[in-house]
């Protein structure tokens, strides 16, 4: 029997990784440390009677030490995230992306946590000169977001390094899903596109929407969090990719979505976002190798599956 504390687990990719941790065998215990500011309960509803919830900020070194007593297993999921947000208003990224961390970090060290699975994320490479993007590549933050979540990849690495605690970091690529929240001037692009596919109103595309990402669905990333949260040797301090391994523009993802849905709407272009990463594609094969990642949803598959979820969750 483990106990699992998944903090941001009232998000959208918190959440599936709660149900996802419930299904495995064993009897496990699951907790949640979330303080709902872009998570919502009604992300776990269906579990909410197996699921101890911390209604806890990050940034409460003593309220995350308390949740974590016992604890086998954290994955570190809670964050703000958003590279617009955090060039809007640097300030709360920073203290929850880095102080937030640090206290995760510690409070697991102190707990004698076995291993805290951290949420890294693709924006620290910013743009670089080939494609896919290799871990060993420099990274080049472009955001204050971006480099915040680097400096959680490094501050793993050194509790790891340090004080011996086991950590793994994932750059997540461009999560998608369902309950992703459209409803916040932040939201990823995909649960925008969805909310105007079904409304059948134009989306923004800021700049030409010929930037590409490696648009990675919400399972996917659930499953590699639970493999890195069992690996071994050389995963253990490291830093991997967790993405599909494809890239494709945002125009293309705009037009498969109308294939699918049979419809044409021509989207608003705007301006190019501050700090906006021009492509971005992961490589999977050191993930693959070390963590045995094994992506099973193409982008159109993930995309219909969303819909779907979009579309029931209107009814409901
Ligand atoms: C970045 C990270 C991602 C991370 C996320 C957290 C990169 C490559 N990716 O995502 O790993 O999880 O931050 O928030 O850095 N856009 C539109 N119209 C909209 C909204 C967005 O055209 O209404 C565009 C953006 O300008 C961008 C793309 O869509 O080019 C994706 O934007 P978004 O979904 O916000 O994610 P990233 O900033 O790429």
């Amino acid at each position: 029997m483990k106990r699992y504390v998944v903090t941001g687990g009232a998000g959208f990719i918190g959440s599936c990784l709660v149900r996802e941790l419930l299904a495995l065998p064993g009897g496990n215990q699951v907790a949640v440390v979330d303080n709902l500011l872009t998570g919502h309960r009604k992300n776990l509803d269906e579990v909410k009677d197996r699921v101890t919830f911390h209604e806890v900020d990050i940034c409460d070194l003593a309220g995350v030490r308390k949740a974590l007593q016992g604890a086998d297993t954290v994955f570190h999921l809670a964050a703000i995230p958003s590279v617009p947000r955090s060039i809007n208003d640097p300030v709360p990224s920073h203290e929850v992306n880095i102080n937030g961390t640090f206290n995760v970090l510690s409070a697991a060290k102190e707990n004698n946590v076995r291993r805290v699975v951290y949420a890294a994320s693709s924006s620290a490479y910013g743009d670089t000169l080939v494609l896919p993007k290799v871990e060993d590549m420099q990274p080049k933050p472009k955001s204050p977001y971006a480099a915040q979540k680097l400096m959680g990849e490094y501050y793993c690495s050194v509790f790891t390094s340090c004080f011996g605690l086991e950590t793994v970091a994932l750059r997540f690529f461009n999560v998608y899903g369902p309950r992703q929240d459209p409803n916040s001037p932040y939201s990823g692009v995909l649960s925008l596109f969805m909310k105007h596919l079904i409304a059948r109103t134009q989306p923004t595309i800021h700049g030409d929407g010929e930037q590409t990402r490696d648009f990675t669905y919400v399972e996917d990333v659930a499953g590699l969090l639970i493999k890195a949260s069992e690996a071994q040797g050389a995963a253990i301090g490291n830093t991997y990719n967790a993405g599909n391994g494809n890239r494709y523009s945002l125009n293309m993802v705009w037009d498969t979505l109308q294939k699918i849905e049979g419809v044409s709407i021509t989207p608003n272009y705007g301006d190019s976002r501050a700090g906006d990463v021009r492509d971005s594609q992961a490589s999977t094969e050191a993930a693959v190798r070390d963590l045995g990642h094994a992506p099973r949803f193409t982008l159109e598959e993930g995309l219909r599956r969303t819909l779907a979820w979009y579309k029931s969750d209107l009814q409901a």
